[in-house]
């Protein structure tokens, strides 16, 4: 079997369910030692506390304990990879540095960092936006990518390699409607993106994200009924892309082949992003 990633420690973040468990899966498939990190952790005393926080989503994932994040460190164990398991709220910058620095301590370098995490469980018009959602949805997802990055830069800098992949949105690219705090943020990664790529080319650390139009995970299955067959029938396809069609993607930016290639945003997104009439 193909192992590019042989060799390679990679850090997922928000690895409970949907693209980045199946991200952390291909990854360890590919070759790498896959860390899996989430706010959201089987047997967690703080799993109430934290799901009550987090919103009406994470509650119904874990009362139906759709709470995959240790499960998945040993599936990926069975696959003859090193792995572990952490709860690393990427919003704690204290928390992400501590468990940035024992990955480090345990498997002696980071080389491909994931930022996966992301609320995505609301959609509303600007004037019925829950201000709270608002700033949540900044925290986790723009300022935890930020987070992550900032703490593996100095590991990647050492190494002079490394490769960051951020998860963007057609959101981001297109606007979503309906979608003011997650296409404000997903725009905001592809700047992030940008400027890191500029600032770590000379590092020999790529900085990439990944522009998904509507992938069918737990979350893409909470959306409105008619709200989804509305997406579906946008795309080129006519159907929405699977997990793996991401974390193939991924996979890929993670790649020592990939070297050139730094700053983009890739779509990964079944022509939704095209023009039809
Ligand atoms: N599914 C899609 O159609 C789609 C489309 C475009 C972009 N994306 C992006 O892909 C990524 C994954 O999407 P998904 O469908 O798997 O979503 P998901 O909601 O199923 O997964 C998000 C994960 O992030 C975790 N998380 C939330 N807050 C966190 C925090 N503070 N710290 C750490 N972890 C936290 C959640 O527990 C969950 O495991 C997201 O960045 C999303 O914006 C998804």
């Amino acid at each position: 079997m193909n192992q590019p990633l042989e060799g390679k420690v990679a850090v997922v973040t928000g690895t409970s369910r949907g693209l980045g468990r199946t991200d952390a899966l291909i990854l360890a498939r590919a070759g790498a030692d896959v860390i899996v990190t989430d706010i959201l952790i089987e047997e967690d005393e703080k799993l109430e506390e934290t799901t009550e926080k987090l919103g009406p989503m994470a509650q119904m994932m874990a009362q139906s304990k759709t709470v995959y994040t240790r499960s998945t460190a040993e599936q990926i164990r069975a696959l003859g990879r090193r792995s572990a398991a952490f709860r690393m709220d990427v919003t704690n910058r204290e928390e992400v540095k501590s468990v940035m620095a024992q990955v480090k301590e345990k498997f002696g370098r980071i080389d491909i960092l994931v930022n996966n995490a992301a609320t995505l469980d609301h959609t509303a018009r600007l004037e019925h936006q829950n201000d709270d959602f608002w700033e949540r949805d900044l925290h986790v997802n723009l300022t935890g990518a930020y987070n992550c990055c900032k703490t593996v830069w100095p590991y990647m800098k050492e190494q002079k390699w490394g490769r960051i992949i951020n998860m963007a949105s057609v959101a981001g690219t297109l606007g979503g409607y309906g979608q003011a705090s997650y296409a404000t943020t997903k725009a905001g990664i592809l700047g992030l993106t940008r400027t890191l790529a500029l600032e770590g080319a000379k590092y020999n650390i790529t900085v990439n994200a990944i522009v998904p139009g509507i992938i069918n995970t737990e979350a893409f299955q909470m959306t409105n009924p008619k709200m989804r067959e509305r997406m579906i029938e946008r795309t080129a396809f006519k159907r929405p892309g699977k997990p793996e069609d991401i974390a193939h993607a991924i996979a890929f930016l993670a790649s020592e082949e990939a070297n050139y290639i730094t700053g983009i945003g890739l779509p990964v997104a079944g022509g939704i992003d095209l023009f039809t009439f």
